[in-house]
């Protein structure tokens, strides 16, 4: 059944949040919010949101493929190939930092809101867009999910093309690394994620990430995983998420994310609460270091990060800007829950 937001059901949630909120005992502060919340009809056109500044670019090329006519899908595929060529971006794509064995392992995942189809490869190396990975993964084969050598594989029989990876300056920064031990590890995991509302009224959405820098081999992150990094409902709306993939996956992060804005949050609302709700299980304040994105059916974007100062770009035909999600910036851990002061 087909469960649409409406002022009532907001009203609901709203009220069951605070009411879990007051009983928690919790006090957040979150900054001044800059999410559109209001009603944006289709015609209006597309609403692509990214996660980070450098999510602009990609933002403007899909609403360049949207513009020619291009499909949703392909407005999330070769956008986010315009990061994932960015070799000045040491999280995402040919650029991204190696694991602790020197080896570029990549990340990503792809969602279409019709038919709920999803598309995945996790660890690949060696291929210039794991996001076409995991569309060629989608469209291509009966599974979901293709990880390590079989995803490379399958990537070059499918044409896609290889790449050399690490390029010289992250080999050079990972030489330093070995030298000092693992100083550095875990700074790096600014993973892209696009999601948008296309013209069709029908939802997209994928990601894409080299992960946390000087990894074990053979981590997997959130990014590739439907649900943590990325979750996508036709009849709803669209999360992704940017962050400690850690902090992500164990909370199916993106898909708490867009169950409550079933239950009638704005995407503002539901990507704060669930920040929330992972604090309160994971008190580790700031440290969480996770942040979501979102959008829902009627065009309604906003994003929050478990610090203020998450920065992420929006699209529209009429402006391409970089804007601030609200943060959380303090928390009074309540009594429910296990990890609790
Ligand atoms: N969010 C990207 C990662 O942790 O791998």
């Amino acid at each position: 059944m087909r469960i649409k937001p409406t002022p009532n059901s907001r009203r609901t949630f709203l009220k069951q949040t605070t009411v879990l909120a007051a009983s928690a005992g919790a006090m957040w502060h979150t900054g001044s919010s800059q999410a559109k919340d209001v009603d944006m009809p289709n015609q209006a056109g597309p609403v692509i949101v990214s996660t980070w500044p450098f999510g602009k670019a990609s933002n403007d090329e899909a609403l360049r493929i949207l513009q020619q006519g291009g499909s949703g899908l392909d407005a999330v595929e070769k956008g986010i190939w315009i990061t994932e060529d960015d070799l000045s971006n040491s999280s995402v794509g040919r650029g991204g930092m190696p694991n602790a064995a020197g080896v570029v392992q990549l990340d990503s995942c792809i969602m279409s809101g019709p038919g709920h189809k999803a598309g995945s490869v996790g660890a690949i190396e060696g291929i210039r867009h794991p996001i076409s990975a995991a569309r060629h993964v989608m469209e291509k084969t009966k599974h979901v999910m293709l990880v390590g050598a079989g995803a490379r594989e399958f990537a070059l029989k499918e044409g896609l093309e290889a790449a050399e990876m690490p390029i010289e300056a992250r080999r050079q920064d990972w030489l330093k690394w070995k030298a000092e031990q693992e100083k550095n590890a875990g700074k790096n995991h600014d993973t892209i994620a696009l999601i948008l509302l296309a013209p069709d009224g029908h939802l997209y959405g994928g990601c894409s990430t080299s992960g946390w820098a000087y990894k074990l081999p053979g981590r997997l992150g959130d990014s590739p995983l439907i649900g943590g990094g990325l979750y996508v409902d036709d009849e709803v709306g669209a999360a992704g998420a940017t962050g400690l993939g850690e902090n992500v996956l164990r909370y199916c992060g993106s898909f708490q994310v867009v169950s409550l804005m079933e239950r009638g949050a704005t995407p503002e609302e539901a990507c704060l609460e669930t920040i929330k709700k992972i604090a309160r299980k994971d008190p580790k304040g700031a440290d969480l270091s996770i942040n979501f994105i979102a959008v829902d059916k009627k065009g309604r974007y906003g994003a929050a990060g478990s610090a203020a100062g998450f920065t992420y770009s929006v699209t529209t035909t009429t402006s391409s800007k970089v804007l601030t999600g609200v943060g959380l910036t303090a928390v009074d851990l309540g009594p429910i829950g296990g990890n609790r002061k």
